[in-house]
């Protein structure tokens, strides 16, 4: 059994005890190998075997096969397996974080992150939190939300009289910008492709954006996060709403208020009565 398949199968062993996601496994990356190119036959080349069909061994395919270029459609691939349990869908969003952790398609973040930073939570979330991008700590620890605003934001979730493993929790980019500057454009079009497959699979009826990056990506708005809070969204058959990133409330206590009534709206829409 090559590693990968070993990798797999002991992740949804894993999985089947609930756990959607293991932060600190870092998966044998993909490496694509060209496949060799076919010498065109020369006459001096040209031996018992030019211009004939040729049988391969079971052994030469064995070793095409190894050659293959890693699949450019492997999120597709993902999205068109079974998602009608919950389990399904932590074994569908399990495979989904294999395929990030070696995803290169950001050359400066996959050369400079520790560990890709896949998503949180339960696979069958009925909300689903999505924040900017991994600072150093969940870098470091490869899950998101775990540093100083990952604090605060458990205590707005727990004021909410929610619970973290009740949530599906992500980011626009999986992988830490350096510097923590914000994520380029071209950055969160390269990671979309994985927001919209854990949006697919874990399908919340809730999205709440946390900060300007998270709510004009997700929504394509260009309108600042102050216009964009306050009232649901939709995306898909998801409210969404949007309100200050935690970090922003770190600098700005003062908005804190803003995020409490924001709060208060989810909550009246949860039929949750605010203590
Ligand atoms: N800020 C974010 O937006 N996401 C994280 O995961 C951590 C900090
Ligand atoms: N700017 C941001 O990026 N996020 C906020 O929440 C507020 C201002």
């Amino acid at each position: 059994m090559d590693s990968t398949r070993a990798w797999r199968q002991f992740l949804q062993t894993v999985t089947s005890s609930g756990i959607t996601h293991v932060p600190s496994v870092q998966l044998p990356k993909p490496v694509t190998v060209k496949p060799t190119q076919t010498k065109k036959s020369s006459s001096h080349a040209a031996g018992p075997r030019a211009g004939k069909t040729v049988l391969r061994s079971p052994i030469e395919l064995e070793r095409d096969q190894a050659k293959e270029p890693v699949k450019q459609d492997a999120t597709a691939e993902i999205l068109n397996g079974p998602a009608d349990t919950p389990q399904q869908k932590a074994d569908l969003l399990c495979q989904l974080s294999e395929v990030v952790a070696g995803c290169q398609r950001c050359t400066e973040l996959a050369g400079t992150r520790t560990q890709t930073v896949f998503g949180v939570g339960s696979a069958d979330a009925q909300i689903m939190f999505v924040g900017e991008a991994p600072g150093a700590d969940e870098d470091r620890v490869g899950e998101p939300f775990v540093g100083r605003a990952g604090q605060l934001l458990d205590r707005i979730i727990e004021a909410c009289q929610l619970r973290r493993e009740d949530l599906y929790i992500c980011n626009i980019l999986r992988c830490r910008p350096p510097g923590n500057r914000n994520p380029l454009p071209q950055e969160a079009a390269n990671c979309r492709e994985y927001l919209d497959a854990q949006i697919q699979l874990v399908k919340p009826e809730y999205i709440v954006c946390w900060g300007t990056v998270a709510a004009q990506n997700l929504l394509g708005e260009k309108r600042t996060i102050g216009r964009l809070r306050g009232i649901f969204h939709r995306h898909q058959t998801a409210k969404v709403l949007c309100t200050y990133h935690p970090s922003y409330l770190l600098r700005n206590p003062s908005a804190k208020k803003d995020v409490w009534d924001d709060m208060k709206i989810l909550m009246k829409d949860l039929g949750i009565e605010p203590s």
